[in-house]
């Protein structure tokens, strides 16, 4: 059965803007992204929203939802109560470009920042052996779609804009961590990791790991593992000893 449901949803740009009321028809097994796009049909139709395909795989479409970061195309409409007030927000950590449309190019920067795969350079393609166990360890890490729900949830960037520079957030925390668990990857990403991309920034809160629509366990198979491995070759008396000698 159908009913109408009050949205509340922030509109504008350029820094400024302000949350709109609106009252809209709502389906029965309709999302908030089916609900935003009435909205732009019937009432609002200059109101930015970013969407792709609608199945909670191009990652797009995230925004907030009463206040949580969540993809618009996979959060059903029966989750919330008829009667109750549904307010819609941009992602917080990331500039808005125009009503729900932030812009996450911070993301993409933070991406080149990580260096790719980097193989020996005597082992050719298709000469690579891996063991299975090897695959399936950073299988879970693929299956990212990039929403950067748990880049914009994470409090080292969310309330401090002055971290940006230096953290790279769990998105690319993990991606690090993946690379540094292949046993081809000839790269230092111990000691870049902590240098280069904040990984002591994070405090282990979870937060990221909570709002990840893929559940992908990145504070316990990726963060954390990738701390103990930091941690492990700065108390190696080889690696110390060998640090003593070369910085004479
Ligand atoms: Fe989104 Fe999860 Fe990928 Fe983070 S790790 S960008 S929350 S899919
Ligand atoms: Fe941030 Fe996730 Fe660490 S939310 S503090 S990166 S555990
Ligand atoms: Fe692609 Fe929502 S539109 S994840």
């Amino acid at each position: 059965m159908g009913y109408k449901a009050k949205f509340r949803v922030w509109r504008g740009e350029g820094g400024e803007g302000r949350l709109e009321d609106f009252t809209v028809e709502v389906n029965e097994g309709e999302v908030v992204l089916d609900v935003i796009h009435r909205l732009q049909a019937t009432q609002t139709p200059d109101l930015a929203v970013r969407w792709n395909c609608k199945a909670g795989k191009c990652g797009s479409c995230s925004m907030e939802i009463n206040g949580k970061p969540r993809l618009g195309c996979m959060t059903r409409m029966s989750t919330f109560e008829e009667d109750e007030t549904i307010t819609v927000t941009p992602l917080r950590t990331f500039p808005v470009i125009k009503d729900l449309v932030t812009d996450v190019s911070f993301n993409y920067q933070k991406a080149r920042e990580v260096p790719s795969f980097t193989p020996p350079a005597d082992v050719k393609p298709g000469e690579y052996r891996m063991q299975q166990i090897d695959v399936e360890r950073s299988q879970e890490f693929r299956k990212c779609i990039e929403c950067y729900m748990c880049q914009n949830v994470c409090h080292v960037i969310r309330d401090h804009e002055e971290n940006k520079p230096n953290f790279s957030g769990p998105r690319y925390l993990m991606r690090i961590a993946e690379l540094d668990m292949h046993p081809y990857d000839v790269l230092d990403r111990k000691e870049s990791a902590q240098e280069d991309h904040g990984l002591s920034y994070c405090n282990i809160t979870k937060c990221c790991t909570e709002v990840c629509p893929e559940h992908i366990k990145i504070t316990d198979n990726a963060l954390i593992p990738m701390k103990e491995r930091v941690v492990d070759r700065k108390y190696d008396p080889l690696v110390w000893l060998g640090s003593k000698i070369f910085k004479r």
